[in-house]
């Protein structure tokens, strides 16, 4: 039997409210981690844990995402295994678990990513019902963000505001075989319509047979980078330490703000990110270990 490890992280945004964000981190390992040992597949133990962070209204995903341009929620989630199989949603809006469309879309089509209108007609028709995602917090936060209108990372549109609190959940069951999941309402203040890493194939998820990657930060920077692609090919060669290690190098010299949590088909764990804070969990053999 292979280890069985899981790992979460809650975005590479900073490290406020540690509270409640222990809260999320730790249930959603726990709860994961019941699944594998109870034989459970690392598919099953991704999506159900990165549920359980897309209900803690504390982070950006699910509810409690953060808010676009205009005041709407569009959100992207992607989800993926180690043999290949992917996807994934980008901009739906109005429904609870955007990771559980993501896998429908992978399980239920031929597509790999299904995005806006097309992808809420998809989950609706599988019987996803309507869910308003928005909530007072983060509505306040908006409208201060708006106010302030600050940022680096779109200096061609007002300079506008990031917020990185994307979650990721990886994982590996007793099979060995491992799981990625992301999921994220996108950087606030985006225009309508705009869609980052999280859904794109090797930039925000990637597995293969050396290991799996989530990342998490800025969305466009990390597109350019590939950057969950990158690390999970440092794994042919390299450790999951060594591998996060080179990623995080390469992603600093590109400019690239972003953290990383992975595992590589040894079971070793990468955590890193070149941001001011990254919350994460993870268990490993019975072991809990975490950052808030
Ligand atoms: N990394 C999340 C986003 O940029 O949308």
């Amino acid at each position: 039997m292979k280890n069985l490890v899981i790992i979460a992280n809650g975005g590479a945004g900073g490290i406020n409210f540690p509270h409640r964000r222990a809260q999320g981190l730790k249930k959603a390992v726990s709860i994961g981690y019941e699944i594998l040992k109870n034989g459970g597949s690392s598919l099953d133990a991704v999506e159900k844990a990165i549920m359980i962070l897309e209900d803690t209204t504390i982070f950006n995903a699910g509810t409690g995402s953060t808010l676009g341009l205009t005041g709407e929620i569009e959100m992207d989630a992607s989800i993926m295994t180690a043999n290949g199989d992917y996807g994934a949603v980008a901009a739906i809006k109005n429904v609870r678990y955007p990771i559980q469309v993501a896998r429908l879309v992978m399980e239920k089509t031929d597509h790999l990513l299904l995005c806006g209108d097309g992808a809420l007609r998809f989950a609706r028709l599988c019987g996803i019902k309507y869910h308003n995602p928005k909530t007072r917090e983060k509505e306040r936060m908006w409208l201060r963000a708006k106010k302030e209108m600050k940022s680096t990372y779109f200096p061609k549109l007002y300079k506008l505001k990031e917020l990185y609190e994307t979650v990721g959940v990886v994982a590996m069951d007793k099979n060995g075989m491992i799981s990625v999941g992301t999921s994220t309402g996108g950087i606030s203040l985006h225009l309508p319509g705009r869609v980052g890493d999280t859904p794109i194939i090797g930039a925000g998820t990637y597995a293969n047979k050396y290991g799996g990657v989530s990342a998490t930060g800025h969305g466009e920077m990390i597109m350019k980078t590939l950057l969950a692609f990158r690390t999970v090919m440092y794994m042919e060669k390299y450790s999951a330490p060594v591998a996060g290690k080179m990623a995080i190098e390469y992603a600093t010299r590109n400019k690239c703000r972003a953290g990383l949590i992975g595992i590589d088909r040894h079971g070793r764990i990468l955590c890193v990110n070149n941001t001011e804070a990254m919350s994460w969990c993870y268990i490993k053999d019975g072991n809990m270990k975490s950052f808030y």
